[in-house]
């Protein structure tokens, strides 16, 4: 199912942003949060933006993700313009992006596989492959048999992070989003946090895109932007 979408061959990228603008209203004027940015990403490729806070990461990350909608310019995936008419949004934000937060954003009363079952829920998957699915995907980000069945109010930042991180890939989406993922773990814990999005990259041929602070991160990237006022510049 998920093969229909590969048709990157015919398009430069997977991810084409263009001239993208958003501008916030309101009573002490207009901000133009994100200022006509554009780039593309690839498959298996790491982006990083990098800029201060109040910059428009965030707001240009939930562009990406239709989460918000702009007021000028395209996102296209594969070729196709998801701020289109025509454009199956929910589709969109239930398979094709995961989210990374830095606040993790789990339901903390739920454990560790039911935050990752939580987004197929509505998915046509069979209960039980969605729990092998889910088993995997948290094997595969280190995440054992007892913090699997554990609460996620009772985990670390960084056992956090991994099963947030397990829960983007539930639908396996083409793009990671993730806004900044290591703001709230200790340096050495963000590290293992970077590496992980870096191999989901590598290995899985996903887009990674990351905006944070953290200048360090620029180290890990194919393709490195700062972020002033809503404005990209390339490095
Ligand atoms: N929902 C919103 N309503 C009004 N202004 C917003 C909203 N979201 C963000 N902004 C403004 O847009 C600018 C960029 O914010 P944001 O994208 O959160 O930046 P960053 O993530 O780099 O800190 C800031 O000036 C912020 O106050
Ligand atoms: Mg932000």
């Amino acid at each position: 199912m998920r093969n229909e979408y590969a048709r990157d061959e015919k398009t430069n990228g997977l991810l084409e942003i263009r001239d993208l603008c958003k501008v916030f209203k309101g009573k002490a004027g207009d901000v133009v949060a994100v200022d006509g940015v554009s780039f593309t990403a690839r498959k298996g490729e790491v982006v990083v933006i990098v800029g201060p806070s109040g910059s428009g990461k965030t707001t240009l990350l939930y562009l990406v993700g239709s989460l918000e909608s702009p007021d000028a310019g395209e996102v296209k995936v594969f070729g196709e313009d998801i701020c289109s008419s025509g454009a199956d949004l929910i589709a969109y934000r239930r398979e094709r992006v995961g989210f990374v937060f830095q606040f993790f954003n789990l339901v903390t009363a739920l454990t560790a596989l039911e935050n990752v079952t939580l987004p197929m829920d509505l998915s046509a998957v069979p209960l039980e492959e969605q729990r092998r699915r889910a088993l995997d995907l948290l094997e595969r980000m280190g995440i054992d048999k007892r913090l699997q069945r554990t609460r996620a109010n009772k985990m670390s930042g960084g056992e956090k992070q991994r099963v947030a991180i397990a829960r983007a890939l539930a639908n396996d989406p083409d793009i990671i989003l993730a806004d900044e993922p290591t703001g709230n773990l200790d340096t050495a814990t963000g590290r293992t946090v970077v590496d992980i999005l870096v191999r989901l990259a590598r290995d899985d041929g996903k887009c990674v895109l990351i905006v944070t602070h953290d200048e360090s991160i620029l180290e890990v990237a194919d393709q490195a932007f700062h972020m002033v006022d809503g404005v990209l510049n390339g490095r």
